[in-house]
């Protein structure tokens, strides 16, 4: 064998319990790349002759046992046959793993994902670290395939059917006690001291039966008799599938083949000989490889990575500290935000009240992944304690940054600025979370207008992975640096966009809602037509969505945008006649639905507003309703790249899918048009401008891009 490159064997005290160690040289996380995986195999193949009593695997990575299979080597797979063999070839070496007659441990300490989890699943026994960053889990179906290298065999094996539907259909993780409590590892150990603890672990447990014993005692007392009946017959099963289906087709509309190839496969999978469970779990895979859903989802993938790195931040300051300003519900949000990562807050407002509510939603935001088991409560204690309120400017000439966060109006938010900036140090710079206003205009009273930058974080911010970094014409590279790192640094994904009407995703938004607006007015029933987006596989349609923003807010916003934009921004008084009318969407109880909690039912009480009932626009369907309301965010997207207020195409795909959940597996808007064809795209605009008015013209981009059989995005081909 070669000199070993990513695998270290070792015999720690000259013992005879071997630890061969994952530390992929030059690499900030190990990832199972078809050479790692040869190299393990080879590795593997000698551990029989050594005369060893038992086997360690673990990282010597400080926050990573293994983050899953290399990504990029998935990506080039462009044919079942080739996918299929790939995944048999990992599932080969982890057999042999699994097939060692000494005891074999997987000692997880930090992250351990797909190939990382299906590794550890073959060895006989796993321990977690308590550490605050180990997790498990299998995430594959969010890229659109399924654990192709032994888990859809072996996890429902070891943790039951109903609890491996639940992590592979999720594709959700889970940390160490959750781990042990599911069956997944067999116990957690302290993070201090790893490494030894996990071999001395081992050693006393090199006696199999005796651990069997407690293992299945273990698994008895935790799935009880129902889950004896549900697992341990045919209808029981038949059942867990039935229930496990209804709730993929509820959250996937059947967009997305790979859980249902999971719901197809398990039954198999779970149970009977292993050489055939795992020749269908590879076959399953090769197939799941070449859909345009996995395809799609892996460039998404690929650009949210990207928009960790790039463009780098050369220029930003250091934030240790940071002030919000404006306790409403974006203040509280990022405050929470901030306090989560770390970071200590001072959050202001004009009186005590706000400030009050702001602190509270930071403590309901982390009391409810308390409830949930995710967080404990002296980190939320420890968590909470680095935001600290008041109404004066106590601590601002200590902080690095300041993030404004207070009404939507132009003369308020120019005055503060201007205020906020003559207490800071030289060194710190604004960030404005505007979402409709010119963040040059803003500046405008600073007396250095350039340490201003548009961070614009999306409602709410703890679920919402998108922030719009806005340069100015006058920010400077500090400015815009210190927001884009400090966006990454909450986890969050970037765009960069210009200082420009809208930004990029509302302006994008806002021809979509305009547009169903329209449709409304046309007569088409309110549940219909949020039904036909649904369908399309939109979060939400574009009635529901108003009243979550808020009818006054999307009203405010339209008659700023519509300056901008004319007839592609214009609701025709629907929303202001709904404001007049009290109703102010969720918030208020009454929009376009009327909400007791829950849900909300249409309003029939709306209906009057519906003024241009055309029989022609009801009766043509989903189809076309549809149509008009994405070709008219298309038409806007080719605008926004016409003139440059965002860099590429996959930018605008990026910003869709994570500011408004426009549907992953489709890649992406523009994904999309190139998906329907960019002269199918031109023409079609050109009829419904015909008929709807001149909003539909196809912008100069799209004619020239169509004409030239040019794409957005020609990764894809
Ligand atoms: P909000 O009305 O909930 O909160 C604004 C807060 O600012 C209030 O508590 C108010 O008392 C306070 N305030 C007003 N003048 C102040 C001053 N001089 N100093 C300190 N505090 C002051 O508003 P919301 O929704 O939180 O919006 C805030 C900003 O975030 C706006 O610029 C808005 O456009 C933007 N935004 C809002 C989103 C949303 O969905 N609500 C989404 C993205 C951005």
């Amino acid at each position: 064998m070669s000199e070993p490159f990513y695998w270290r064997l070792e015999t720690p005290g000259g013992g005879a319990i071997g630890v061969l160690s994952i530390d992929a040289p030059g690499q900030k996380v190990n990832v199972l790349s078809g050479e790692v995986l040869d190299e393990l195999g080879a590795q593997l193949e000698r551990i029989p002759h050594l005369g060893l009593s038992g086997l360690v695997i673990t990282s010597g990575k400080p926050r990573t046992f293994v983050a899953g299979a290399d990504v990029r080597e998935i990506q080039a797979i462009h044919d079942p046959e080739e996918g299929a063999l790939k995944a048999a070839r990992g599932q080969l070496i982890f057999q042999r793993l699994a097939l060692l007659t000494i005891p074999t441990l997987a000692a997880i300490d930090g992250l351990c994902l797909g190939g990382g989890t299906e590794l550890a699943l073959a060895c006989r026994y796993r321990v977690a670290s308590d550490f605050e960053r180990t997790f498990l889990g299998l995430p594959e179906v969010r890229l659109g395939i399924l654990p192709g290298f032994g888990g859809s065999t072996r996890l429902p094996r070891l943790i039951g059917l109903p609890a491996a539907l639940d992590l592979i259909l999720t594709g959700k993780t889970v940390d160490g006690s959750r781990a042990f409590k599911m069956g997944l590892v067999d116990d957690v150990l302290p993070r201090e001291d790893f490494g030894p603890r996990a071999v001395r672990w081992l050693g006393s447990r090199l006696d199999a039966a005796a651990f069997e014993r407690v293992r299945a005692e273990r698994r008895r007392r935790r799935a009880g008799p129902p889950a004896w009946a549900l697992e341990g017959n045919p209808i029981g099963r038949a059942f867990v599938f039935s229930q496990a289906k209804k709730s993929v087709l509820r959250e996937t509309h059947g967009h997305y083949p790979a859980p249902l190839k999971v719901l197809e496969i398990l039954p198999h999978t779970c149970r009977g000989p292993i050489p055939e469970a795992l020749a269908l779990e590879a076959r399953a895979v090769g197939e799941l490889l070449v859909t345009p859903e996995h395809k799609n989802l892996i460039s998404i993938f690929f650009l949210t990575e990207g928009a960790k790195k790039d463009p780098p931040t050369p220029n930003a300051v250091e934030v240790r500290a940071v002030g919000v300003l404006g306790a409403g519900v974006m203040g509280g949000g990022i405050a929470w935000a901030l306090s989560d990562t770390g970071i200590p807050v001072r959050l202001k407002d004009v009186a005590p009240e706000p400030v009050g509510k702001g602190l509270k939603a930071a403590y309901d935001l982390y009391q409810r992944r308390v409830r949930r088991r995710r967080l404990k409560p002296g980190d939320r204690d420890r968590k909470l304690r680095l935001i600290s309120g008041g109404t004066d400017w106590a601590g601002f000439a200590r902080l690095d940054a300041v993030i404004e966060a207070i009404v939507e109006k132009m003369e308020v938010k120019q005055a503060v600025l201007a205020e906020v900036e003559a207490r800071l140090p030289a060194h710190a710079v604004l960030l404005t979370n505007t979402s409709s206003l010119d963040v040059d205009q803003m500046a405008s009273r600073m007396a250095h207008p350039e340490r201003l930058a548009g961070l614009h974080f999306f409602n709410p911010v703890d679920r919402m992975p998108l922030v719009e970094i806005i340069v100015g014409a006058r920010t400077s590279p500090a400015a815009a640096d210190t927001a884009l790192a400090l966006a990454r640094r909450l986890g969050k994904t970037p765009v960069v966009v210009k200082n420009a009407p809208g930004f990029l995703v509302n302006r994008i938004l806002m021809p979509y809602l305009n547009e169903g607006l329209h449709l409304f007015r046309q007569g088409v029933h309110i549940e219909t037509l949020d039904q036909s987006m649904v369908d399309f596989g939109m979060p939400m349609g574009p009635l529901r969505l108003l009243d979550e923003i808020g009818i006054d807010v999307a009203d405010k916003v339209s008659h700023i945008l519509g300056a901008a934009f004319g007839d592609r921004v214009d609701p025709a008084g629907v929303l202001e006649a709904m404001v007049q009318g009290g109703r102010t969407g969720k918030k208020g109880g009454l929009g376009f639905y009327r909400y007791r909690g829950g849900e909300g039912t249409p309003d029939p009480a709306v209906y009057p507003l519906a003024d241009r009932p055309s029989r022609d626009v009801i009766t043509a369907g989903p189809d076309a309703w549809r149509e008009r309301m994405i070709l008219a965010m298309v038409n806007e997207a080719a605008r926004c790249l016409e003139e440059t207020v965002v860099e590429s195409p996959a930018q605008v795909d990026l910003a869709m899918i994570m500011g408004t959940g426009f549907p992953p597996f489709r890649g992406g808007l523009l994904r999309h048009a190139d998906v329907v064809g960019l002269p199918v795209v031109v023409d079609r605009l050109r009829a419904l401008a015909q008929v709807h008015g001149a909003r539909f013209e196809p912008c100069p981009l799209l004619v020239k891009m169509a004409q030239d059989a040019y794409v957005f995005r020609p990764e894809f081909r």
